[in-house]
């Protein structure tokens, strides 16, 4: 632990600059808390490996949550290869005056994406650690998100810093883990479940995406069982996504049920945190 520092004494410059690092990370928290204020929850899609349908997961839960008449934002924060944006149909870029975003609109859904940063949409964004930091939270302090019932955001792959850092940065309220039927997507997902559970954030369950006769069921269900946390339910493997034109819980009924049912597992478990956060403690 570090000295209290005495009236009188002068800081090393070594001293000084880790001192107002902590400042400006305090501010930058707090002012990322500010804009958030009126979100009143944010719900991370997440797993630990590429590929398994996390965005695909997150844009059509929050235009799922939008047709229920929901005020709803998703944020893209996907460093590397950001495409929320693409695949919700947003690609016009959010608004830009006085140092402040406006998020794009699309089926009901205010959009922000790392994508919008990017002057070409083929260009690799590579940063490190700090600046991985500081674009994050510049992203989150620019936007005026307004007033949300949810902000869904969209993360990248990995259990490297850019997730880390949004976990830590965000406050989420809960996170939706996204797994294949693979086995080893399901070991993807363990890692990320004990990750979030490192940073104590809730996993709010496990969904089970393209589901079917291709890649088998079951393995969702069995890694919520083994984690002891909701199995939220099963995606099939469709189709219906090859479309572009609209989200797919737009372009098919058998698709906005399975999301239903998702959302269903959502709120109970949201409802369930809520009402132990409001329960007077045993002790
Ligand atoms: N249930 C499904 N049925 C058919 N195709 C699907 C399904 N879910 C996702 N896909 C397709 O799989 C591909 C990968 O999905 P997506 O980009 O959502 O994965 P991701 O986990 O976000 O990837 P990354 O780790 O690169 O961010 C996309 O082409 C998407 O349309
Ligand atoms: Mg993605």
């Amino acid at each position: 632990m570090t000295e209290p520092q005495r009236p009188g004494r002068t800081l090393s410059p070594q001293e000084q600059a880790r001192l107002d690092a902590i400042k400006k990370s305090w501010q930058q928290r707090r002012q990322v808390g500010d804009r958030l204020g009126r979100v009143k929850c944010k719900i991370g899609v997440y797993s630990g490996k590429g590929g398994v349908g996390k965005t695909t997961v997150a844009v059509n839960m929050a235009v799922a949550l939008a047709q229920q008449g929901l005020a709803v934002g998703l944020l893209d924060i996907d460093i590397d290869c950001p495409n929320a944006h693409w695949v919700i149909g947003a690609q016009e870029p959010p608004a830009y005056a006085n140092g402040e975003f406006t998020p794009a609109l699309a089926w009901g859904v205010k959009v922000m994406s790392m994508g919008y940063l990017q002057q070409h949409e083929d260009e690799a964004i590579i940063m490190r650690g700090p600046m991985i930091h500081n674009v994050i939270n510049q992203f989150l302090q620019s936007t005026d998100w307004g007033e949300l019932d949810y902000l869904i955001v969209d993360l990248p792959p990995g259990t490297s810093d850019a997730p880390l850092t949004i976990m830590q940065t965000l406050q989420m309220d809960g996170f939706v883990i996204v797994t294949t039927p693979q086995s080893l997507a399901r070991l993807d997902a363990k890692r990320s479940i004990n990750m979030i559970r490192k940073l104590n954030v809730r996993v709010l369950g496990v969904v089970e995406n393209m589901s079917g006769d291709i890649f088998g069921k079951g393995a969702g269900e069995e890694l919520a069982k083994e984690m002891g946390i909701q199995f939220l339910g099963r995606l099939e493997l469709r189709p219906d996504y090859r479309k572009e034109d609209r989200p797919t819980v737009l372009a098919s009924k058998k698709v906005m049920e399975e999301y239903g049912h998702i959302l269903n597992g959502v709120h109970e478990q949201l409802e369930a945190v809520a009402h132990a956060a409001s329960s007077p403690s045993r002790e």
